[in-house]
């Protein structure tokens, strides 16, 4: 990274934004490996639900390399090859990382742009939680789905997902006219099965 290019008062933001997308970009290719495994396991419906996340993290991966570069910097990551073990361990392990990403990186990341007045930042890492806010409540209601031994729910067969193009909020059904989180509207969202 060129940090001669970056201004010494952006220098821990553009670090913060770089582990978001970095991040990110791990989280986007675990999630289209364990879509890859739950389809193998028969439960498709969290196979979409893991391609609809997917796409959703690299919407946020994008728009944090987008404020990186306006920063000066460079967006690069490192992606770690991918565990998958069974899809019950598979979910869980995704909602840990959001909660990870809810509970302490994206609120610190925040509080460290809103300190520098950082707009570009606090909306991209804004977006990134409230997104975030809604993998983790449709991973809970699929690891309740599965714990339970619920065969025949929406776990099983194949569904649609819909994903905000701009922030990443994904839903399973469309809601309103404007994404709750970046008011863009609803028809520019993206249907992922
Ligand atoms: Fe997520
Ligand atoms: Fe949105």
């Amino acid at each position: 990274m060129p940090v001669h290019e970056i201004a010494q008062g952006n220098a821990l933001t553009v670090k913060n934004l770089l582990a978001a997308f970095e991040g990110e970009s791990n989280a986007h290719a675990k999630y289209t490996a364990f879509a890859v495994k739950a389809d193998a396991d028969k439960l498709h419906g969290a196979a979409s639900l893991f391609r609809a996340a997917a796409r959703a993290e690299q919407i946020h991966a994008s728009n944090h390399a987008r404020v990186i570069r306006q920063l000066g910097g460079e967006a690069h990551a490192e992606i770690h090859a991918v565990e998958t073990k069974s899809t019950l361990e598979n979910l869980k392990t995704a909602l840990g990382g959001e909660q990870y990403e809810i509970d302490s990186m994206y609120p610190e990341f925040l509080e460290e742009a809103k300190t520098h007045d950082n707009t570009a930042a606090m909306r991209t890492f804004n977006w990134a939680l409230e997104a975030e806010k809604t993998h983790a409540r449709l991973y809970s209601e699929a690891i309740a789905l599965v714990e339970g031994g619920k065969a025949d729910s929406w776990v099983a067969a194949a569904r649609d997902f819909y994903v905000c193009p701009a922030c990443g909020y994904t839903s399973e059904e469309p809601e309103a006219e404007r994404c709750p989180v970046c008011n863009c509207a609803w028809e520019k969202f993206e249907v992922i099965r």
